[in-house]
C-alpha cells in the first residue's frame, strides 16, 4: 500500500466517445458523420466494424451511468456527436439530440456524478465534408464554434469541465497523413498543417466564447501525449529528441498553451514549403485563447525512443499494428531527423504499445515546468483481450496491474507538485476501438459483443471493483510496485 493519497475532491473518473460507444447510427434525427462513410469503405476498419450498434450506448445509457453510480465515480468524460445536434453540420438544430444529452447529463448528476464534455471526438458532419472539405476549409472554423455556443447555451448551468477537441495530432495524422481515419488522405503533408491550423483556430474562437458565456467553468483540448526519451546521450540522439518533441508534441501543446508555434519546427516546414501560414490576426487570435485555458488535457497511453534517422532512414509510413498480433507494427521516422526505436527496458501490449507508468509521471512533469498549467488526465488504459468465464467473470489482473502502476505514478506527481485535477480511465465500458474492431477491450464493464455481434449484456470485470476501491479510499489501496 502506499502513504500517498489524491486530494477528496480529486476527479476518478472514465472516459469514452460518442461514435465508439453510442449506436443508433441513424436514430432521432441524427446526420451521417464522416466515420458513418468511412467505415463503409472496405479494408479501411478491422473486419469491416461499424459503429452502427457500437455498444447501444444510446439505449442503455441509464444502465451505463448506474454502474459509474455503482463504482463510485466521480467524473464521466464522454463526447457530443455533433450530427445529433446538427445533422447537416449547421442550421436548425435537431432538439432530440439535445435532449438525447440532456439526459445524459441530467443522469450523471442524480447520481452525483460530474459530466465532462468533449466537443469533439472526430465524428464530422459529412455534410460539412461535402459541402467545403470540413476541417481543409477555413469555414469549419465558425461552423465549430457555433455548433459550440450551442452547447455551452444549453449546458452551462449544469456542465463544468469542457474539453475542445480529442487528439487533433492523431486524427489530423490518420486523416491527411497515412490514410487510415477519414478523409483517408495519404502524405498530403501541407494540408495536414492546414487543417491542423483550421483546427487550433476553432479551438481558439470558442475559447473566447465560453469565457464570455461560462466565465467560471473549465475548458482545455485533450492531446495524445507521448513523452520521449533519447536512445543514449549521444548528442545527436539528444539532438533527434528535440526534434521530436518539437514535431509531435510542442507543435500541438505549444499553440494550446502559449498560441505559437515552436520555432525550430516552423523553420523546418517553412524550408520544405508546408508551414501552414499565420496571419497576425491568428497570432493575436491563438495567443488570447492560450491565455484563458483552464488545464492541458493529456491522453496517455504510451512515450516514445528517439534516435537519429539518417536522410536515407525510415520513413514515416509503416506497418500498424491492428490485429493484437505482438510484434507486427514496424518502426517509423523522418528521415534527417528521428525514428522511434522500441525501448528495451518496457515491455509492451498486445497491440505493440509501451507499457510506461513513470512516463505518465514524467508527462505530468513536462507540462508542469513548461506551461505552468493544471493537468487533467483525460484517458489512460489498457487495450487487451479479455476471456468472460462460463461463469460470467471476467479476471482482468493485467488491467488491474496496468491501472495501478500508472495511478501510482500519477499520485506520485502530484506529491511531487503536479497540480492535477482528474484521471479519466480509457473505457468504462468496453467499445469500439475505430481501427481494431471489439476484440481490443479497455473497459471495466465487459460488453457481450464481438466484430459479429453479440447481446449487449453488461458484465462488471474484475478491475471493476478494484477501481472502486481506490475511489473510496482515495488511492489508499494502490499498490507500491
Ligand atoms: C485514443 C482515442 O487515441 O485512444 C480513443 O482518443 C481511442 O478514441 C483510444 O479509442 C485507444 O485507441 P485504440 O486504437 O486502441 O482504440
Amino acid at each position: 500500500m502506499t502513504e500517498l493519497r489524491m486530494p477528496k475532491d480529486f476527479l476518478w473518473g472514465s472516459a469514452s466517445a460518442a461514435y465508439q460507444i453510442e449506436g443508433a447510427h441513424k436514430e432521432d434525427g441524427k446526420g451521417t458523420s464522416n466515420w458513418d462513410e468511412f467505415v463503409q469503405i472496405h479494408g479501411k476498419t478491422f473486419k469491416e466494424t461499424t459503429g452502427e450498434v457500437a455498444v447501444d450506448h444510446y439505449h442503455r445509457y441509464k444502465e451505463d451511468i448506474a454502474l459509474m453510480a455503482e463504482m463510485g465515480l466521480k467524473t464521466y468524460r464522454f463526447s457530443i456527436a455533433w450530427t445529433r445536434i446538427f445533422p447537416n453540420g449547421r442550421g436548425e438544430v435537431n432538439e432530440s439530440g439535445l435532449e438525447f444529452y440532456q439526459n445524459i447529463i441530467d443522469e450523471c448528476l442524480k447520481h452525483g456524478i460530474e459530466p465532462m464534455v468533449t466537443l469533439y471526438h472526430w465524428d464530422l458532419p459529412q455534410a460539412l465534408v461535402g459541402e467545403y472539405g470540413g476541417w481543409e476549409s477555413e469555414q469549419v472554423i465558425d461552423d465549430y464554434v457555433n455548433y459550440a455556443v450551442v452547447l455551452f447555451d444549453a449546458f452551462k448551468d449544469k456542465v463544468k469541465y469542457w474539453i475542445t477537441m480529442n487528439e487533433q495530432n492523431i486524427f489530423t495524422t490518420l486523416g491527411w497523413m497515412t490514410a487510415q481515419h477519414p478523409p483517408g488522405k495519404f502524405d498530403d503533408e501541407k494540408m495536414y498543417y492546414l487543417v491542423n491550423h483550421h483546427a487550433f483556430l476553432a479551438h481558439a474562437k470558442t475559447v473566447l466564447k465560453f469565457k464570455e458565456m461560462i466565465p467560471d467553468g473549465k475548458i482545455g483540448a485533450s492531446f495524445a501525449y507521448s513523452p520521449s526519451y533519447a536512445i543514449n546521450a549521444d548528442p545527436i540522439h539528444a539532438m533527434s529528441k528535440i526534434d521530436f518533441d518539437n514535431l509531435k508534441n510542442f507543435w500541438w501543446m505549444d499553440v494550446y498553451a502559449y498560441g505559437r508555434y515552436p520555432k525550430n519546427t516552423y523553420r523546418y516546414l517553412e524550408k520544405k514549403g508546408v508551414a501552414p501560414i499565420v496571419t497576425s490576426e491568428d497570432a493575436v487570435l491563438l495567443e488570447a485563447a492560450a491565455k484563458q485555458i483552464d488545464f492541458m488535457g493529456v491522453n496517455y497511453y504510451q512515450t516514445s525512443v528517439t534516435e537519429y534517422n539518417p536522410l536515407d532512414g525510415v520513413g514515416p509510413y509503416g506497418e500498424m499494428n491492428t490485429s493484437g498480433k505482438k510484434g507486427t507494427g514496424e518502426i517509423t521516422g523522418i528521415p534527417g531527423l528521428f525514428k522511434n526505436p522500441s525501448n528495451p527496458h518496457l515491455e509492451t501490449t498486445d497491440w505493440d504499445w509501451t507499457i510506461d507508468p513513470m512516463g505518465l509521471r514524467y508527462a505530468c512533469k513536462e507540462i508542469t515546468s513548461r506551461y505552468n498549467l493544471p493537468i487533467i488526465i483525460s484517458e489512460n488504459g489498457l487495450g487487451a483481450f479479455d476471456n468472460k468465464t462460463e461463469d460470467n467473470q471476467i479476471h482482468d489482473d493485467y488491467r488491474i496491474a496496468y491501472l495501478n502502476a500508472h495511478v501510482y505514478e500519477l499520485m506520485k506527481a502530484v506529491d511531487e507538485g503536479c497540480d492535477v485535477w482528474a484521471y479519466c480511465t480509457w473505457s468504462f465500458t468496453d467499445l469500439l476501438s475505430w481501427l481494431n474492431g471489439y476484440q481490443k477491450r479497455y473497459g471495466f464493464v465487459y460488453v457481450d459483443r464481438d466484430e459479429e455481434g453479440g447481446s449487449l449484456d453488461r458484465y462488471k470485470k474484475d478491475s471493476f471493483y478494484w477501481y472502486q476501491d481506490v475511489i473510496q479510499s482515495d488511492g489508499a489501496t494502490i499498490t507500491e510496485e
